[in-house]
């Protein structure tokens, strides 16, 4: 689908998985391939959106019409996201960031020796809820990574960090979440429920996704 019902639009989307490192060729990641991400800012791009994407580790290149930012670890991408916010006025949070991030970062690769080696972990910044404590109008999207009580889960995310919509997919089922092609999802609004979605090419859970953003923004602005 195209058409230019985005013209004019500000999007950030984030995709991919970030990267924690340990030492310098070790490091903490997850299997975020960013399909879903650049699906979402390359069908944005369609709509005529003036498209920014900040992406993480991920197994896409290029797409035009997008500007694609490359960042590592979470730290950078919530700069890179902060530095853009004001400006912005959709944000579609497709990224699998790191929750944890070692301690200590090694600069030169660790040895190993006879015992356990036990790493401390500390809390990165949600940028999410970081966002969603700051937001002034933006249309802000979250997505939701789950096993189990999923609509618990998605609620808990979508109030908690101020989000206009979440999306949820049950990354327990074949077809759905980490890299691959396809997902089902379901999409939650301060409501409730507000569509599921049966399994689909990321492209095209894109594609409704962006329709139900565009709705939502015209159905807001005419409040
Ligand atoms: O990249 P693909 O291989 O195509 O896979 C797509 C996907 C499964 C990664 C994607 O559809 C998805 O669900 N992304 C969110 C994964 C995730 O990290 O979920 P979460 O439930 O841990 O986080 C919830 C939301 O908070 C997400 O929008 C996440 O971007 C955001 N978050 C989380 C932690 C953090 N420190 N900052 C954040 O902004």
């Amino acid at each position: 689908a195209s058409s230019n019902e985005l013209a004019g639009k500000r999007i950030l989307v984030t995709a991919g998985g970030t990267v924690e490192r340990l030492d310098p060729v070790r490091y903490l990641t997850n299997d975020s391939s960013g399909k879903m991400g650049f699906a979402i800012a390359e069908a944005a791009a369609n709509r005529g959106a003036e498209v920014t994407l900040i992406a993480a580790r991920n197994t896409v290149e290029t797409l035009e019409g997008v500007q694609i930012i490359q960042v590592e670890t979470a730290e950078e991408m919530l700069q890179a996201v902060l530095s853009r916010f004001e400006q912005t006025d959709i944000v579609i949070k497709a990224a699998a960031v790191a929750d944890y991030r070692p301690v200590v970062r090694a600069s030169t690769k660790m040895k190993k020796n006879d015992g356990h080696l036990v790493i401390e972990l500390e809390r990165t910044t949600d940028i999410l809820q970081t966002l969603g404590e700051m937001k002034k109008g933006q249309f802000l999207v979250g997505f939701a990574a789950e096993t189990e009580q999923v609509e618990h889960y998605a609620m808990d995310k979508l109030r908690r960090k101020h989000c206009d919509l979440v999306v949820a997919n049950d990354v327990s089922v074949e077809g759905a979440g980490f890299n691959v092609d396809t997902n089902i999802v379901k999409v939650f609004g301060e409501e409730g429920l507000v569509e599921t979605m049966p399994l689909l090419q990321k492209r095209e859970v894109a594609n409704l996704l962006l329709s139900l953003v565009a709705q939502r923004m015209t159905l807001a602005a005419k409040e």
